[in-house]
């Protein structure tokens, strides 16, 4: 997503659902819900973490429509919807994004140039409210300033 989820996240998603049934798909699904689809690095990289080899991933993938093996755009900007974040204004982030992108959260701008979407907390609440745009992660973010930000990273990207 892609959001923040670099290895260490990975690790992380893989920690929280090892033991519990069903631990692939709700795997899946958080790294789903980082990224806005599930890259192939990441899903290998996850497989090592849950000891799953990366064919019987891609099986799930496959069988699950809900699951996307492409990224939805060519930006994705994942809004930070916990506790932490939603306090400090993250509803007006993602009110304004919406508004300058013309797309809901979940959608994709017709050009395919930006997918917008909530996230649950991603770990960095001390940075509170936080945005990423693909691998970046912005902190402090104003809803004054989010739309100049978000381009500022995408810019000749
Ligand atoms: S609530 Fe946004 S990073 Fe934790």
């Amino acid at each position: 997503m892609a959001a923040a989820a670099g290895p260490a996240d990975l690790a992380t998603i893989a920690k929280k659902w090892k033991d519990k049934r069903g631990s692939l798909i709700m795997a899946l699904h958080d790294l789903q819900g980082r990224y806005g689809y599930v890259p192939r690095d990441a899903a290998q990289e996850l497989g090592k973490h849950l000891d799953v080899p990366l064919a019987r991933i891609y099986e799930v993938i496959t069988f699950y429509n809900y699951f996307k093996l492409e990224a939805p755009g060519k930006h994705i900007i994942s809004v930070c919807m916990g506790t932490a974040c939603y306090l400090k204004g993250a509803p007006e982030i993602i009110a304004k994004l919406s508004d300058k992108l013309g797309v809901k959260a979940g959608e994709t701008t017709p050009d395919k140039q930006f997918h917008l979407q909530q996230v649950r907390c991603i770990g960095c609440c001390g940075l509170a409210p936080v945005v990423t745009v693909n691998e970046k992660v912005l902190a402090k973010v104003k809803a004054a300033d989010v739309v100049d930000q978000v381009y500022a990273c995408t810019k000749g990207a």
